[in-house]
């Protein structure tokens, strides 16, 4: 049994195979219809979500499997103190395999410590997000052809931003790429996240500067400012308006840039930005669905019969 808590639980070889699927499945959907017939997830919400809750569901549902659970702690047992250790053994014997999205990191690691069915992290505070990252990956290779050889920008809450943690530790698994590190003083990414880099061997910048560096990337990577995760609603009010990508600033990028986001957008990306054709956060929204379809058939043993070139 295996459990998905951050990106590279899975190797490089087998991201490329989940990518594969998820391509076979947009192409074939009615091939994969009744393969987790029988089958439940259940997906337990313990944070706010839409994209992540509502793909899960939809995924599971496009398997011909069933959905169970929750999406807020409040109307769990949560609210009477049961622990995510408890809470999980009971899922256990009810479900074939969880998502868990958590405000605490390290939530989901304890879920798979004490669970009988895998666990997949759908999101643990301020910590990593790996299904979004496999979203990301599989928009990236569906718009590049490839992942690696790019120059990644990353722009706004770098240290707070769990999408941004696990995406850039996907992604540095594959060379020559290069990453452009945009935000606040007050947000850059955590040291671990650059450690990592260098234990790699990737080339990366930090820099507050967007204007300046746009013309040298080929992702842009907008984010959130994570108002959640702030001590200080000053320092949030302060910060959170700091970079707002409009077509302007898109006028200095590349006629091939590709311009994402995680969502839900706040401020980051003015609309009038979402008719460019570099725009693909809504093409994201999408492909979350075919990846995480792809990722409970690799966890529950389905055979997919595709494979990685
Ligand atoms: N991208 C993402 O995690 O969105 P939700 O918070 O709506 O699930």
């Amino acid at each position: 049994m295996r459990h998905v808590i951050e990106p590279t639980d899975l190797s490089a070889d087998e991201i490329n195979e989940l990518i594969a699927v998820a391509e076979d499945i947009e192409l074939n959907r009615e091939k994969y219809s009744s393969l987790c017939r029988g089958k439940i997830l259940a997906a337990l919400f313990y944070e706010p979500s839409t994209r992540t809750r509502l793909s899960f569901e939809s995924a599971m549902l496009a398997l011909g499997g069933s959905v169970i659970g929750f999406a807020s702690s409040e109307v769990s047992s949560a609210s009477k103190g049961e622990s995510v250790a408890d809470t999980i053994r009971v899922v256990s014997c009810y479900a074939d395999i969880c998502a868990i999205r958590h405000s605490k990191e390290g939530a989901a690691l304890v879920a798979a410590k004490y669970s009988h069915i895998p666990v997949i992290n759908a999101g643990d505070g301020g910590h990593e997000h790996p299904t979004q990252t496999y979203t990301d990956l599989l928009t990236i290779h569906s718009t590049k052809k490839r992942l690696d050889g790019l120059t990644i920008g990353l722009c706004g809450d770098l240290k707070f931003g769990r999408t941004v943690h696990s995406l850039i530790k996907a992604l540095s698994l594959y060379q020559n790429n290069n990453f452009i590190l945009v935000s606040p003083g007050e947000l850059r990414a955590p040291d671990y996240i650059t450690a990592l880099l260098d234990s790699r061997g990737r080339r990366y910048e930090q820099t507050a500067e967007l204007e300046a560096s746009i013309n040298r990337m080929d992702i842009l990577y907008m984010t959130r400012v994570q108002k959640e995760r702030f001590f200080n609603e000053e320092d949030y009010i302060r910060l959170k308006d700091a970079y707002i990508l409009d077509r302007k600033k898109l006028s200095c990028a590349n006629d091939d840039l590709v311009v994402m986001h995680p969502l839900p957008r706040v401020n980051e990306i003015s609309m009038d930005v979402d008719k460019d054709p570099r725009a693909k956060y809504f093409a994201q929204v999408q492909n979350g669905k075919y990846v995480r379809m792809a990722l409970i058939l690799k966890l529950l043993g389905q055979q997919s019969g595709v494979r990685a070139c």
